[in-house]
């Protein structure tokens, strides 16, 4: 049988990098389009066709799409940061709406009929539910989920117009390694507080500082669900499975129905380091909401799906083993 094609914007990233090591061993052909704007080409599987190219640079990138016929396409880049869309609210309009916009437009004139897009729990914004579903109202409260969100619209709109299917996964707080310590967090202002933690435990920043511990939560500090990003990859192969036999338009939070706040993050870092990182309280982030947890019902049963990292332990210590190793990479 002949393998598939598919095509991954981002794959030099965190999470794109993962998602491209399971799909090679799963047997796929995959062309990787990255510009290394945040990615690392190390991060990169040497089996991946990889094109170091801008998604939205359409003379290259309908080089590629001219080259091979892709069966499904999976779009994570962008850019990332809250605090930097705050400041920067255009550049996150260009990146995450414009740029993919023109891409998938693109990838519409060269008949790629089927997507998976890499959303975020941040649209649905401020909210007293406890868990948050995907039939739950969106309200984002910064330009970086904003962008995002524009970008789902406008994927729902065209899925209408031009009878294309797409999946939207919306990833709630990412975190840990691969177990092989092939990919991990390589930025060096990453803003995800494993990764800060990590770089306290392992002596690359002197302090963790808490942003805000006056929060309506049990402990003042805020909540949020974190994911193996191993098991995410695993939730985009089955996606892709999906869509390749034809499943239809859907949309899917990704996390566990579980949340953690900052001070039991930091203590579960200090129980596996038998010792304990130093953190002050500093004041809140604009654009941070006070607790985020997934329902993760739909896409569990869709799939009967059971995740096989989900536990805050797991996180930590291949999140710990990847810092120490990331200045050898
Ligand atoms: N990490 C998280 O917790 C999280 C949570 C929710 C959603 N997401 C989404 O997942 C996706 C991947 O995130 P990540 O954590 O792997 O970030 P990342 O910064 O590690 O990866 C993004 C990759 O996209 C590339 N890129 C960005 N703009 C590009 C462009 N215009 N053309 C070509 N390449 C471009 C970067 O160089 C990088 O390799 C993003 O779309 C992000 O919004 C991430």
């Amino acid at each position: 049988m002949l393998k598939k094609n598919i095509l991954v914007t981002g794959g030099a990233g965190y999470i794109g990098s993962h998602v491209v090591n399971l799909l090679i061993e799963k047997g796929y052909n995959i062309t990787v389009i990255d510009s290394l704007i945040t990615g690392s080409k190390k991060l990169v599987n040497k089996k991946a066709d990889f094109f170091i190219c801008d998604v939205s640079d359409k003379k290259k990138v309908s080089k590629i799409l001219k080259k091979k016929k892709f069966d499904v396409v999976l779009h994570f880049a962008g850019l990332i940061r809250v605090d930097e869309s705050i400041k920067k609210p255009k550049k996150y309009f260009l990146f995450n709406f414009k740029k993919s916009k023109i891409f998938f437009e693109n990838c519409i004139n060269h008949n790629i009929k089927k997507i998976i897009f890499s959303s975020t729990a941040s649209l649905y914004g401020n909210t007293k539910k406890k868990k948050i579903s995907e039939k739950n109202e969106v309200k984002p409260i910064n330009p970086y989920a904003k962008s995002k969100l524009k970008f789902e619209n406008y994927l729902v709109k065209k899925s209408k117009s031009h009878n294309l299917k797409f999946i939207i996964l919306r990833y709630f707080n990412v975190a840990g390694a691969d177990k092989k310590l092939r990919s991990g967090l390589i930025s060096k202002y990453s803003t995800h507080l494993i990764k800060v933690a990590c770089e306290v435990a392992t002596g690359k920043r002197k302090i963790l500082i808490v942003n805000g511990s006056d929060y309506n939560t049990p402990d003042g500090t805020p909540i949020r669900d974190y994911i193996h990003v191993s098991d995410l990859a695993d939730i985009h192969y089955i996606c892709a499975k999906y869509l390749l036999k034809d499943g239809s338009s859907q949309i899917f939070n990704c996390g566990y129905g579980k949340g953690y706040s900052v001070f039991e993050v930091i203590n579960a870092i200090n129980k596996i380091l038998k010792r304990k990182i130093p953190y002050k309280i500093g004041p809140r982030r604009d654009g941070d909401v006070e607790q985020i947890i997934a329902d993760t019902k739909k896409f569990n049963k869709f799939f009967s799906w059971q995740p096989k990292n989900n536990s805050l332990k797991k996180i930590i210590n291949t999140a710990l083993a990847w810092e120490k190793i990331l200045e050898k990479k």
